[in-house]
């Protein structure tokens, strides 16, 4: 009895760990012309990928990860579907290079009244910006993915990087 009991149990370990791996591993919340392209060659991949992330009035991105192909020209929409206006709960994206430390540019942001939140002399720590926005307001940005990795973006209004930010994937292709 014990031993089928265990062989049971250790079944049942199994298959949950490979349901874990398998929501892991579809968990894309990247949106746009990126849809389908995870099994594409390189010479399949889109010289250009429209993503697009939410911000709320809950200080919250609808999205805490995006991705796309090193090279590939990003267009990102950022469109705050809030009310409250840009003094208030205002949302940017900022995308940082890896060398630059988030805590570090979030707090030095505070200080930046007087430029939407962006320090001036962190600036050659950001690969790309949006600009400021309050409830209602869209705005876009457009850059070329970086090197192969793992990059930090996140919402420089004071207070907000708690809770908004996530991960641009860059994908070697
Ligand atoms: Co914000």
């Amino acid at each position: 009895m014990k031993i089928s009991r265990l062989l049971f149990l250790s079944t049942a370990l199994s298959t949950a760990f490979l349901v874990a791996c398998g929501d892991s591993s579809t968990s894309s919340t990247t949106t746009g012309d990126q849809t389908g392209t995870t099994e594409m060659s390189q010479s399949d991949v889109p010289a250009s990928v429209s993503l697009t992330i939410e911000g709320n009035d809950q200080m919250r991105y609808s999205l805490d990860r995006l991705e796309a192909f090193e090279g590939q020209n990003v267009t990102l929409t950022l469109s705050h579907v809030g009310k409250l206006e840009k003094q208030a709960m205002g949302h940017n994206w900022v995308l940082l290079k890896p060398s630059t430390d988030m805590t570090n540019f979030a707090n030095a942001a505070i200080a930046a009244t007087d430029n939407d939140y962006l320090p001036a002399d962190m600036a050659d720590g950001i690969i790309a910006h949006t600009s400021m926005i309050g409830g209602g307001e869209s705005t876009k940005v457009e850059f070329v993915a970086p090197a192969p990795g793992v990059y930090n973006f996140l919402c420089t209004f004071p207070g907000h990087s708690a809770l908004m930010k996530g991960v641009f994937v860059s994908k070697a292709r």
